[in-house]
């Protein structure tokens, strides 16, 4: 190939590179829905406990790899060990598969912000109506799927432009005004009458709520809204240059990462409790719920257009990730010019997508082991292929990585103190392993207690 690959400026693009992958519709859209039905607060605590002990050690392996190698996922894999290289096979398909819901999902936002710009959203006074609407507009076969296909075109335009010019320009301007929106958004919530109420709900531990599988969603969680277990972060730490401190930069995206999802906890709970609405109403949430919440505010249209344009942003630096992981792989593994690569991805992953919507409506008859496309997609990604990636990609670091490229990495070649590098190789080792092997079986149906 001969061309010079591409490497991020500062340590401030390194993280917000990786905080866009990571920050997105998980955040937002799914964390505040599975907090609400685990009991709130003691969710927050268990999930805090899963990023610590899974989120740290993963994140910080696949920074290891990635930047050690200046590689896409598969290369970096084959680059340290021949008989691993599947281990980048898995990221590149669930990379595939993730973008087959994750641009439907996605293109939903784009929805809701126009029909907000356009005030029609004034019309979604109450839960019921929103919810025929919703269910309305999912299984239509044609609007969805303009969405989606201009979503996936949004994505495409910015990898078109190269890692410097669009991922790394991107993320320096949408993260700083995602957060600003959130904090705004999160203000006004609370401000709402009984939006105290919802604060409490959210920041105060019910431990009756808890069973085995809180800790099972909070693992599957802390995973999907790092991006970890499937090379995302591999892909891009390939970016990060020699400088970019691995420690810190790890440190602030899970802050960052977990700071979104509490903040949008803070934004959604308080306005849920003031419309006297019950928390837990699940995926719908935020389509069903909310819109009727904001007409009950004034100038309801524009705080609605304002959340579902945070959506967008979030959700957009997340599909950027994705898009990455495969183009990287077409571009340096299968020799496709970059702009070729890109092409290829936006296509086939926009034809999965619109057959994964397609599958809530008038394809909905198509089922695999009793769920649709868009169904089986997030179930096999979410809780297979992301735990798997996660179980075997701390086994590779734990027991067949070199000894001496984690600790150089991770180190930045010796300038920076790990005193706690033991303690990250036992993590690796033995406490990843077993919680995600319990996490894989459990979801496979094998090992319920
Ligand atoms: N972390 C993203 C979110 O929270 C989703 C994602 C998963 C993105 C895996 C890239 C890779 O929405």
């Amino acid at each position: 190939m001969g061309e010079k690959r591409a490497t991020l400026g500062g340590r401030l693009s390194a993280v917000l590179v990786a905080a866009g992958s990571a920050v997105g519709l998980g955040n937002i859209w799914r964390f505040p829905y599975i907090a609400g039905e685990n009991g709130g607060g003691a969710f927050l605590i268990i999930y805090i406990a899963c990023i610590l002990l899974l989120g740290v050690p993963v994140l910080l392996a696949e920074f290891t790899v990635g930047r050690h190698t200046h590689l896409n996922s598969v290369g970096a894999y084959r680059t340290l060990s021949k008989r691993w290289a599947f281990l980048g096979y898995n990221s590149v398909i669930s990379s595939l598969l993730i973008l087959g819901f994750y641009f439907v999902v996605s293109g939903w936002t784009l929805e809701y912000f126009i029909t907000s710009l356009s005030g029609s959203i004034s019309e979604y006074t109450h839960s019921a109506v929103n919810a025929e609407r919703f269910a309305e507009f999912t299984t239509n076969p044609l609007r969805p799927i303009v969405c989606t296909v201009l979503f996936a075109l949004l994505t495409h335009a910015v990898i078109a432009l190269g890692v410097q010019k669009g991922i790394e320009r991107s993320s320096k301007l949408m993260m700083p005004i995602l957060f600003v929106m959130l904090i705004v958004i999160a203000a006004r919530s609370i401000a709402l009458p009984f939006g105290l109420e919802g604060v409490e709900f959210f920041l105060k531990p019910d431990f009756s709520k808890v069973t085995a599988k809180t800790f099972l969603d909070a693992m599957g969680q802390a995973f999907f809204s790092l991006s970890i277990g499937l090379g995302c972060m591999i892909t891009y730490s390939s970016y990060f240059n020699d400088k970019t401190n691995l420690q810190k930069t790890a440190f602030n995206v899970i802050a960052l990462d977990t700071l979104v999802a509490v903040l949008a906890g803070l934004a959604i709970f308080p306005a849920v409790f003031s419309a006297d609405i019950e928390p837990t109403s699940g995926p719908s949430l935020v389509f069903v719920t909310l819109p009727s919440i904001f007409n009950t505010m004034t100038f309801g249209p524009f705080w609605s257009a304002l959340f579902f344009l945070l959506l967008i942003l979030a959700a957009l630096t997340s599909t950027i990730s994705l898009h990455e992981v495969l183009t990287a792989y077409l571009h340096e593994e299968r020799g496709l010019s970059r702009t070729k690569a890109a092409w290829v991805v936006t296509i086939v992953t926009t034809l999965l997508a619109c057959a994964s919507s397609l599958s809530l409506g008038v394809w909905g008859d198509f089922k695999i082991c009793g769920l649709n496309l868009f169904d089986s997609l997030d179930f096999v990604t979410a809780n297979i292929l992301l735990p798997l990636g996660g179980l075997l990609t701390s086994i590779f670091a734990g027991w067949v990585l070199d000894r001496k490229i984690l600790r150089t990495e991770i180190s930045d070649h010796g300038s920076m103190r790990c005193r706690l590098f033991g303690l990250l190789v036992v993590l690796l080792r033995y406490v990843c392993p077993a919680l995600l092997l319990w996490i894989f079986l459990y979801n496979l149906g094998i090992f319920r207690f």
